[in-house]
């Protein structure tokens, strides 16, 4: 028994699934105590999209901390913050056309998704909020009321409200039909939301991708009816769909950008939100924080971009696209018509919803782990394997993990 098993909550969460204890890591492997190594297809959930210990990004960190860079200055200015701050809108924002001010949170995505919260209600003076079913906003009382998920909200011990749920983007129901017929009808019972926060592709909720037309579509309803649009980047975001921001492509540009997990390049924590000049409406009184801006992370993060655009990162992402589409549909389809896919740039969904076997996914990803592969489960009753590695995973790592996928298949269905 580990001393983890003896001594930390309960809620201890990952480490169930993979029950070894590990020493080292380096970009996509991990490593036991006893030199066992193991393929990362979870990525720290997103939080090492350019492995781990990019050697890089971490010399740039290690460098700073022995010339005694500031590792804390609440929210002072520092040379790192400031650089940073130009890198980001030198390379990323400005030529994108974008216009965003940078709004730095407590250092985990939840902490930025209540601050794009406060600045929606009070920028519109509105309490509501509409999210969508299969969301996953953060567990704090704020982020967890847009998160659907019954369990964790039942966690919170009060009431979640001013959230309003709508079904996320699907072939079967108009959502968009129904958030106008809402806004609408003057006896619809539902207040006109401050802001509506989306995901392009669910992550937790089980890898479902929104198309571009139906991101735009919902972008156009949040002008006509002046509700905000606050895009949630923090899993895919970052360059996983082979784009820096995820709606890119969709052409829409949204009134807030939430970002966390890989935005430092390094796995170290800090979160992100983007807004519009316009609505930058919180005083310092209203969103305080001892850790808003964790300089070894804005070292990383500065660091990360140059390691994407001089490696061409994004564009390598959209070649593994293709490959691991490829590979699902002329490999892992096959098995059983009941497996369906879905996912774009490195996040794919692999879903089994189909099977009445509700432990078979989690079988799955024991087999999985058996095999030396670190894989997650996600969306309703944890019936999505979600492939998620780092993005600078190498073709035959990759190769390598989607067979094990598909062996680990093939035995347990
Ligand atoms: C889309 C999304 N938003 C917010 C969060 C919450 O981030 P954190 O766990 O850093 O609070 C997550 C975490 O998985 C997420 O996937």
């Amino acid at each position: 028994m580990t001393e983890s098993e003896k001594y930390e909550s309960n809620i201890r969460n990952y480490c169930r699934y993979f029950p070894k204890v590990f020493t080292k890591s380096k970009l996509c492997k991990m490593y036991t105590g006893e030199n066992e190594e193991y393929l990362d297809f979870f990525c720290g959930a997103g939080a090492l999209n350019y492995g781990h210990n990019n050697d890089y990004i971490m010399e740039q960190i290690v460098d700073y901390i022995k010339n005694d860079g500031i590792t804390h200055a609440l929210d002072m200015y520092t040379t790192t913050k400031c650089d940073f701050i130009k890198k980001f809108q030198d390379n990323i924002i400005k030529p994108r056309g974008y216009e965003y001010k940078m709004m730095f949170c407590g250092p985990t995505g939840t902490n930025a998704n209540e601050a794009a919260l406060k600045i929606a209600r009070k920028h519109t003076g509105r309490k509501n909020v509409i999210a969508f079913m299969g969301a996953f906003h953060g567990m704090t009382l704020g982020s967890l009321s847009l998160t659907s998920s019954l369990t964790a909200r039942r966690g919170a011990g009060v009431q979640l409200e001013n959230t309003t749920f709508i079904p996320y983007c699907r072939n079967d129901f108009d959502s968009l039909g129904y958030i106008r017929m809402i806004l609408n009808d003057d006896h619809s019972g539902i207040e006109k939301p401050a802001a509506i926060f989306v995901e392009t592709i669910q992550g937790e909720g089980g890898v479902q991708v929104a198309d571009f037309r139906w991101l735009k579509e919902l972008a156009e309803l949040c002008k006509e009816y002046q509700i905000l649009l606050v895009c949630d980047e923090v899993q895919v975001g970052c360059g996983r769909t082979g784009t820096f921001f995820s709606f890119e492509s969709a052409g829409i540009e949204p009134d807030m950008v939430v970002m966390s997990k890989s935005i430092s390049g390094s796995g170290l924590p800090m979160s992100l939100v983007l807004l519009k000049p316009e609505i930058d409406c919180l005083t310092s009184e209203e969103h305080s924080g001892t850790f808003r801006g964790n300089q070894l992370a804005f070292v990383g993060a500065s660091a990360a971009i140059d390691y994407a655009i001089e490696h061409k990162l994004w564009d390598k992402v959209k070649d593994d696209e293709q490959y691991v589409k490829g590979y699902i549909e002329e490999n892992i389809l096959p098995i059983s018509p009941k497996i369906q896919y879905r996912g774009r740039g490195l996040i794919f969904g692999i879903d089994f919803s189909d099977f009445d076997d509700k432990r078979l996914v989690f079988r799955i990803s024991q087999e999985c782990f058996k095999r030396r592969l670190i894989i997650e489960l996600s969306g309703r009753d944890d019936s999505v394997l979600k492939v998620m590695p780092a993005l600078v995973i190498h073709r035959d790592e990759l190769m390598a993990g989607l067979e094990i996928i598909r062996k680990a298949i093939q035995v347990c269905i």
